[in-house]
């Protein structure tokens, strides 16, 4: 019986699916870290985790009897993402399931800022009326600028456009154009036409500061900067002398460059205090709804991997998708890529008399995949011989009950 182990309070759509599946689950709330860590994957072949449970090169290999390992939230970072795949084992996380979440907090605060709402709020808690119509605007009309126009950009562009807003983006990669948004030629050519920008870029070397004074400078005064990306991408100081010179005229940022921890920390930003502004903590992502995506669609991407040796998501692995196992038994097996790993595969099989039905390979980096299936299950010499084989770092065999 396959068990998985589940960290982190992951939603209940995870453990439901692996139910179903017939794989048993224990749950901690927490996170783990030192010997805890080490020693609670044992017994289990698949551990699923989210941001706080670090799995360094040490964990991996003292969880080497794990099949898979489960990111139940966006990030991989925490993971050990080369151990893992020397180790054998593919990682899984769910990239999309929050796009949704996020695009719908950034429109939100783009209609709340275009109408000075933050600033009317803190007032009207304050006993103050500040009743009229100057500086408010509609979003109808309103040009946005998206600045990385990915799988978070895109969706904003849409939503932007339902509402009559005019869409223009920059992205550094050549991208579809959805509906009638414009892709502008650069960074400054996308800011100086908005009035808001949105940032939606990864954290990367290029994007650490990339909305600096010179960039603020090139906006329009008047505009509105929303940053529900990494807080690494803007320059902060610079972005607070903007908003005093009344240049920037209103912000949303739900992510900065240094958060607290945990919710018990205390939060600090030179941007308390500024009259239009919305900082929220880090929670564009963080909806119901995505925590129920997350855990399905990692969840099917583990059972998938555990039934028929599917990898398509696989963070960390080579990508192979067999379909459902129809011939007597499947191997799987995981070698490093060089000249000759799967020659002494396939010498095994004849020298066991197991025949070849088909076969899928796919390479990425130090790894080869291949997914075999046979028209016999194999013996327990050939298990052993597969074992044996230098070459080969792990070999699972999935056996048809129906064949
Ligand atoms: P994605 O990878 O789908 O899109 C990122 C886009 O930025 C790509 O099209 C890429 O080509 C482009 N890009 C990279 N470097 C660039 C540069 N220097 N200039 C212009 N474009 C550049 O990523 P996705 O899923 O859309 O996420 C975007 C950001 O949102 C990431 O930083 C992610 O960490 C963050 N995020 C924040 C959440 C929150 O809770 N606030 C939740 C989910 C994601």
């Amino acid at each position: 019986m396959t068990s998985a182990l589940l960290l982190e309070n992951i939603h209940d759509t995870a453990v439901e699916r692996f139910k179903e599946a017939q794989v048993t689950v224990e749950r901690r709330t927490g996170a783990l870290a030192g010997d805890e860590l080490h020693r609670a994957p044992e017994g289990h072949q698949i551990l699923g985790i989210r941001s706080a449970t670090h799995l360094g090169a040490a964990e991996i290999e003292a969880a080497r009897h794990l099949i898979a390992i489960g990111c139940f939230c966006i990030g991989t970072s925490q993971v050990d993402l080369d151990a893992a795949a020397r180790a054998g084992m593919p990682v899984f996380n769910a990239p999309f399931s929050n796009t949704r979440s996020v695009a719908e907090l950034v429109i939100a605060e783009a209609i709340l800022l275009l109408r000075r709402v933050p600033e009317k709020n803190t007032l009207a808690h304050a006993g103050k009326w500040a009743k009229g119509a100057t500086g408010s605007f509609e979003a109808r009309g309103k040009t946005i600028a998206i600045i990385g126009y990915g799988n978070i950009g895109s969706q904003v562009g849409v939503l932007a456009e339902a509402m009559g807003m005019r869409v223009v983006y920059y992205d550094v990669q050549a991208r579809l154009s959805l509906g009638s948004a414009r892709a502008a030629r650069s960074l400054a050519d996308a800011v100086s036409h908005a009035d808001i920008v949105t940032l939606h870029v990864p954290a990367t070397a290029q994007t650490r500061k990339m909305i600096d004074a010179e960039v603020l400078g090139q906006f329009r005064r008047g505009a509105i900067l929303i940053n529900a990306s990494r807080g690494t991408v803007v320059d902060i100081d610079a972005l607070r002398a903007a908003c005093d010179a009344n240049h920037i005229a209103g912000l949303a940022i739900d992510v900065f460059p240094e958060e607290p921890k945990t919710n018990a920390d205390r939060f600090t930003s030179p941007l308390q205090g500024v009259p239009n502004a919305i900082l929220t903590p880090h929670i564009g992502g963080s909806t119901e709804e995505a925590q129920e995506n997350i855990g399905t669609e990692v969840a099917t991407k583990l059972i998938a991997f555990l039934r028929t040796g599917d990898t398509i998501g696989a963070v960390n692995f080579p990508e192979v998708s067999p379909g459902p196992l129809t011939s007597p038994a499947r191997l799987l097996n995981v070698h490093g890529n060089a000249p000759g790993a799967l020659a002494a595969l396939n010498t095994l099989l004849a020298r066991d008399g197991v025949n070849i039905v088909a076969q899928h390979l796919q390479t990425s980096g130090q790894m080869g995949y291949v997914v075999t299936d046979l028209d016999k299950a194999p013996s327990p010499e050939l298990i052993a011989a597969l074992d044996a084989e230098p070459a080969f770092i792990r070999c699972r065999t999935l056996l048809n009950p129906q064949a």
